[in-house]
């Protein structure tokens, strides 16, 4: 029986990826070290610390704890700035719709994403009262592709993780649900999310009835 739905943030609710691309590329730039929107794919569902040290192995500079919690900083504040250029508007098809099909059914909704900026993202779309709980990341130790953000939002919600699916687009993600005991949706194609138990090009692809269906079947 499906209790809860665990959405991923970036690239499922919405794709905050080219902001993340932007305010990561500034600081590259500023120290002198190539990245582009190809390499910024490897930062998807990565966290804040992790992503800038994948950046900062393509320079040659070694930096100080000290030094590579500033640049974090840095990074953060320029990011926050680009949020504030969040609208409604930049929901993914069907995510709104399906939030609230997911309520009309007494299904629980969590967030489960790596970003600490989470609940500002939700705000500035519009859908912070749409979500029964929002897992922070902030207090999660370990990392997708570790369970633990997928299993305290299930926490979050009270709910079982084995009567949980999880909807993610990054295959660490995907990963993370399956350690988590329950099935994994892919926003996304085999070829890109190989391990995803189904696949659906965007959220507006998903109804109660269809994630209940693959719940049910799920071993
Ligand atoms: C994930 C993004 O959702 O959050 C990553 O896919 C990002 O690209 C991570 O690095 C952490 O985000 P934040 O907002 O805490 O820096
Ligand atoms: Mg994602």
């Amino acid at each position: 029986i499906l209790g809860g739905v665990l959405f991923d943030l970036d690239g499922v609710i919405t794709d905050t990826a080219e902001l993340h691309y932007q305010a990561w590329k500034e600081l590259a730039d500023e120290l002198n070290i190539p990245f582009d929107r190809e390499y910024n794919e490897k930062l998807k569902g990565v966290d804040r610390m992790a992503s800038l040290k994948l950046i900062l192995k393509n320079g040659d500079r070694e930096f100080s704890q000290d030094e590579l919690v500033k640049l974090a900083d840095q990074k953060n504040e320029r990011y926050k700035e680009l949020l504030e250029t969040l609208t409604p508007d930049a929901l993914l098809p069907g995510v709104r719709k399906l939030l609230k099909a997911l309520r009309r059914d007494g299904i629980l909704v969590a967030l489960a994403s790596a970003s600490r900026n989470a609940p500002t993202v939700l705000d500035r779309l519009g859908v912070t009262d749409l979500f029964d709980y929002v897992a922070d990341a902030g207090a999660v130790a370990l990392q997708k592709p570790d369970a633990e953000i997928f299993l305290n939002a299930a926490e979050g919600l009270g709910v079982h993780p084995l009567r949980c699916i999880g909807i993610e687009d990054a295959e660490a993600g995907v990963l993370a649900i399956h350690r988590a005991g329950m099935p994994a949706v892919g926003i996304g194609t085999e070829e890109t999310l190989p391990d995803a138990d189904h696949h659906v090009a965007t959220p507006a692809d998903l109804t109660p009835a269809l994630l209940r269906e693959w719940m049910e079947e799920f071993p």
